[in-house]
């Protein structure tokens, strides 16, 4: 058991609620040694319940949950900062090349330390992934993950016409191997599979319905698995999915054709749906992953947020490295904040506290995890990060002239970087280890 005392902020109720930001000056949250937060209390009281267990004193950080990345790419960290492409050359000219590197299991090794790495020193401890289109590659990125601890679904991405050729295989290689890696993979620990064509563009009908049917496949250790992919990012890929899927009403048809969509589904982008795309998601509760850097570096275009919460649908925050510009949801939730104002009327008005909602239990709702984490509440995993600013920086300077915690949650928005993040613990267990852990009971 440890009980660490701190100022805590986190947005335990929904999005848009504007008293929906929970800031606590000085609080205790017991933990147990399961990582479940068994009480959220005052200092005095938590003393007085367990006066066998030290305090860890963190109260000179911010103490908010770990971040939620609902969309970021394993295989392309190396290529964050490819500017000066739209969609279709980027992937021709960064990615792709990129991708057809991890064919080597050695090369794959690094790069999943490097993505590993680079998410949870950013504060991230849930994600969904989009894998690589090697099988070693995802046993290399999953066993990786289950040493590290994060949260992670991930699975392997398949595709059969368009991409260089060693990037495709065929729709029953694709059910054969997907159904061994979710065996093996699916409900390990914090791990999660997640059936993953690349996008309509690359996957033909028989890929999306090998997809449905390992989707679909009940009873076994893969029961539950998840389902991920692209939609509407860009007006050209849009317009050649039409004319590959003439029989499709759209782009979010092509995927609920073949049973794709559901509460376990997320969708990236969604830039530009029409609206009975947005009604499909919302009537199946399909969430959008909105992953406002990379539309902006790609000149994808403004994310129609205002649509999305009117047709029901939900919504979260993908980095989307590497096209996205950082694994930091600061930035994410910044440059969110951002696009909704240059829609003007037709965007939404963001609060802070919606920024931090969306990096965290927007998430958290999404991947189906809103029990587990996303919020600091009693019940749930401590999964949480220690936001300690460098001293005589400016991140620091404005936080102390904050006015109140709406406020402070700007601030952190505004300036917060790698850089700035302390500690971060998934589970209870500590996984980015700052100045904090000096004090901590170990
Ligand atoms: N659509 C298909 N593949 C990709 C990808 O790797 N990144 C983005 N942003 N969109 C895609
Ligand atoms: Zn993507």
């Amino acid at each position: 058991m440890t009980i660490y005392r701190s100022r805590v902020l986190d947005t335990p109720g929904d999005l848009g609620d504007p008293e929906g930001l929970r800031s606590d000056q000085d609080c205790a949250l017991v933990v147990d040694d399961d990582g479940v937060i068994l009480a959220r209390t005052g200092v005095e009281a938590a003393r007085r319940d367990h006066p066998d267990h030290p305090v860890v004193d963190l109260r000179d950080g911010i103490l908010m949950p770990g971040m939620v990345d609902a969309h970021v790419h394993f295989p392309q960290v190396r290529i964050i900062g490819g500017l000066g492409m739209a969609l279709l050359d980027w992937l021709a000219r960064c990615a792709l090349p990129e991708e057809e590197r991890l064919a080597d299991a050695d090369h794959a090794g690094e790069v999943a330390q490097e993505f590993l790495s680079g998410l949870v020193q950013s504060g991230t401890t849930t994600a969904l992934v989009f894998g690589s289109h090697f099988p070693e590659a995802m046993e290399v990125l999953f066993a990786q993950a289950q040493q590290v601890g994060l949260r992670m679904t991930s699975g392997l991405v398949v595709s059969d016409r368009i991409l260089p050729e060693t990037l495709l295989t065929t729709p029953s290689q694709a059910l054969d191997v997907g159904r061994a890696l979710a065996e093996r993979w699916h409900g390990q620990g914090r791990l999660r599979y997640a059936v993953t064509p690349r996008f309509s563009l690359s996957a033909s009908q028989e890929m999306l319905e090998s997809c449905g049917v390992l989707l679909r496949e009940g009873g076994g250790p893969s029961e539950g698995l998840w389902f991920t992919s692209h939609v509407n990012e860009n007006p050209v890929e849009i317009e050649e999915v039409r004319r590959l899927f003439p029989e499709a009403r759209d782009y979010v048809d092509t995927y609920d054709r073949h049973g794709l969509l559901g509460p376990r589904s997320v969708l990236a982008h969604n830039v530009h749906p029409a609206a009975a795309e947005l009604e499909r998601m919302g009537q199946t509760r399909t969430a959008a992953a909105h992953c406002p850097t990379s539309n902006f570096s790609l000149g994808s275009g403004l994310f129609p947020l205002r649509q999305h919460l009117a047709a029901g649908v939900p919504v979260a925050l993908g980095s989307d490295v590497g096209a996205g510009t950082g694994f930091s949801l600061f930035q994410e939730g910044l440059q969110a904040y951002f696009g909704q104002r240059l829609l003007g009327a037709e965007g939404v008005q963001l609060a802070p506290s919606d920024l931090l909602h969306l990096s965290t239990r927007s998430g958290a709702l999404a991947l189906g995890l809103a029990e587990t984490v996303g919020d600091l509440s009693a019940g749930r995993q401590f999964d949480a990060v220690l936001v300690r600013p460098g001293a005589g920086g400016t991140l620091e300077t404005v936080l102390r002239h904050a006015r109140d915690p709406q406020d402070v949650v700007a601030k952190l928005f505004s300036l917060g970087s790698p850089a700035d993040i302390d500690t971060v613990w998934i589970g209870g267990e500590r996984v980015v280890s700052g100045a904090s852990h000096l004090q901590e009971p170990r």
